[in-house]
């Protein structure tokens, strides 16, 4: 069990104002911000980051709209990280994502859900070190 995960706030929340409440719900859940960037995906980026769904059927479409508008990337710290920031956010169908949970009230489809969460303490590590440096790091 590692102590860190990784999250974006994807291009439809930011686009729709909510990045601010997404990243107090962050805080007020008990994580620390150890990294923090405003930045945008070109289509590249966006399809390495996502690699791993390339066959799937949606791959496409999720290239596109990660690489759609800015986004927020985030290194959070917090014992559990990966297990307990996947519970805060939800589901990936925002329809079945629990009350209260970020996708819940701020994604509006399972394509534009609104925030990412690593999977997994390896690929937490993977996505960190895929947009910070070790000094951007705190
Ligand atoms: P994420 O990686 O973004 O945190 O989402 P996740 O683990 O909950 O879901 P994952 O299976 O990794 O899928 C990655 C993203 O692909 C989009 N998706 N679209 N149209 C569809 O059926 C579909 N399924 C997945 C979502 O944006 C999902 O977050
Ligand atoms: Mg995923």
């Amino acid at each position: 069990m590692s102590n860190q995960t990784f999250t974006m706030i994807k291009p439809d929340a930011m686009r729709n104002g909510h990045a601010g409440a997404i990243l107090d719900k962050i805080i007020k859940a008990g994580f620390h911000i150890s990294a923090l960037k405003l930045t945008k995906l070109t289509p590249e980026r966006a399809g390495e980051f996502y690699a791993i769904h390339k066959e799937r059927p949606f791959y496409n479409e999720l290239v596109n709209f990660m690489s759609s508008g800015p986004i927020i990337a985030a290194i959070l710290t917090k014992k559990n990280a990966v297990e307990e920031f996947r519970n805060l956010i939800g589901a990936t169908d925002p329809a079945k994502a629990a009350e209260g949970t970020i996708r819940k009230l701020f994604a509006g489809s399972v394509g534009e859900n609104a925030v990412h969460g690593s999977d997994s303490d390896a690929n937490a590590k993977v996505e960190g070190d895929f947009f910070f440096t070790e000094k951007e790091r705190f």
